[in-house]
């Protein structure tokens, strides 16, 4: 990131108030965003009792701001909540090596949803579909009113597909879906409520009874897209030469792309920050989580959603594909005072972009656990941040938190056992 690379302390050498400070200032934030953001004010649990029901306090999680990420030319300081080690710092270190190529150049699909309508107690199904068909302009016209302010927006059903699942445990069935234009909300209760209010006139078409009228979270029309190149010479690292580096990353790649047991971490480790820019602006990652592995078992074999290989130059190039349900708009984005402030840091004016970014976090959260397992493996970075949450549950307070760290990983044995063993010897 440029805007703080300039000072000459790294970011994360800063004190949390200073480097919260310089936040504030690359992103105009004003004081009470800066409240929001900092400490564990974000959410109190008054408006915690707004959102969900028995309200007894709220939860909360580290939150840290990714450096480095350049996407689509834009710098764009980004905002992970987390609680796993390494995260952050893997993403902006992986995002720091494709500046040198421009960083990351994203692009989503148009904002559209879709809801379904299970249509049972049919007699003929290709009869009751052509009947539905044969009414999809005037069902499209009438979705068009159920939303006006989506519709002066430019949102609303673009179009009407009708399915027959023809084996399921209760024989055939009909599956409406309704392609929705959701704009700048994540969409479910527009789609939802749409749904539902169609769902009379299917009755009357069909004959039949329409059951379940829902969002599908396989949002496989609204996917964001990203890419990045790191050339050989980003690549080379300790004794690590940069086509080995390269090369390795592509064999891990290609275990994920042939093998679902793989593919389920790979993919895991894409959501490490996926999800935690998801969380942080106030999304609902569960739906997130739920589209990005059903797209990647699209094909029927569950698969990597990345893609990594070597460019005609040598250089190493990426890709990722997903789903990307994100509102800025509506919901826990517009309660949140932290979600509002994430936005405003990122600079974000419309979903499409900020899913531009998350996808891109995605990509490049990827590369650091593919970089690092293609070479050192994972536990050497990530023993001496996980180092840190052992010594603070065996209790260290203060000073005494990096310092037990430091001797955990000295020693080679990151337990909480070993850690309030030392404890009680440094305290006699
Ligand atoms: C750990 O949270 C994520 C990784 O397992 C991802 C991967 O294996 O690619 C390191």
């Amino acid at each position: 990131m440029e805007r703080t690379s300039q000072s000459k302390t790294k970011f994360y050498d800063l004190s949390i108030q200073e480097r919260l400070d310089q936040v504030a200032q690359a992103a105009g934030l004003n004081a009470d965003e800066l409240t929001a953001l900092g400490g564990i004010n974000g959410l109190t649990a008054g408006q915690a009792d707004h959102m969900v029901e028995n309200v007894i306090g709220v939860f909360a999680l580290p939150l840290g701001i990714a450096q480095n990420f350049k996407v689509n030319g834009r710098e764009v300081l980004v905002p992970m909540a987390i609680e796993e080690p390494s995260v952050v710092a893997g993403a902006s270190f992986m995002a720091k090596l494709a500046r040198a190529r421009g960083g990351f150049y994203a692009h989503t699909t148009p904002p559209e949803m879709i809801g379904q309508m299970q249509v049972l107690d049919l007699g003929d199904l290709p009869s009751a579909r052509l009947a539905i068909l044969e009414q999809k302009d005037s069902l499209l016209a009438e979705a068009a009113e159920i939303d006006p302010v989506l519709k002066k927006l430019g949102g609303g059903p673009r179009d009407l597909e009708v399915r027959a699942i023809e084996e399921s445990p209760i024989g055939p069935f009909l599956v409406l879906h309704l392609v929705y234009d959701v704009r700048d909300a994540m969409g479910a209760n527009a789609v939802n409520t749409a749904v539902e209010r169609l769902a009379g006139r299917v009755e009357e078409i069909t004959g039949g009874r329409v059951h379940l009228k829902i969002l599908s979270n396989l949002a496989d029309r609204r996917l964001a897209r990203t890419r990045c190149t790191i050339p050989l010479s980003e690549l080379a690292f300790g004794d690590y030469p940069a086509e080995d580096v390269r090369d390795g990353i592509i064999a891990a790649w290609a275990f994920a792309a042939a093998d679902p047991y793989r593919a389920a971490t790979h993919n895991k480790g894409i959501m490490n920050g996926v999800d935690a820019v998801v969380i942080a602006t106030g999304n609902d990652w569960r739906a997130v989580e739920a589209g990005a592995h059903a797209y990647a078992a699209r094909s029927g074999r569950y698969t990597s959603l990345s893609t990594w290989g070597r460019a005609a130059d040598g250089s190493l190039v990426g890709t990722l594909e997903m789903p990307m349900a994100v509102g800025i708009v509506g919901g826990a984005t517009r309660v949140h005072p932290a979600a509002k402030a994430a936005l405003k840091l990122m600079g974000v004016t419309q979903a499409s972009q900020l899913a531009e970014i998350i996808v891109s976090v995605g990509l490049a959260q990827n590369l650091a656990a593919l970089r690092a397992l293609a070479t050192e493996g994972i536990q050497r970075g990530h023993m001496s941040l996980h180092a840190r949450q052992v010594a603070i549950a065996a209790g260290a307070q203060g000073e005494l938190v990096d310092r037990l760290a430091a001797q955990l990983v000295e020693e080679k044995t990151v337990r909480i056992d070993r850690a309030e063993e030392i404890l009680r010897e440094w305290s006699k």
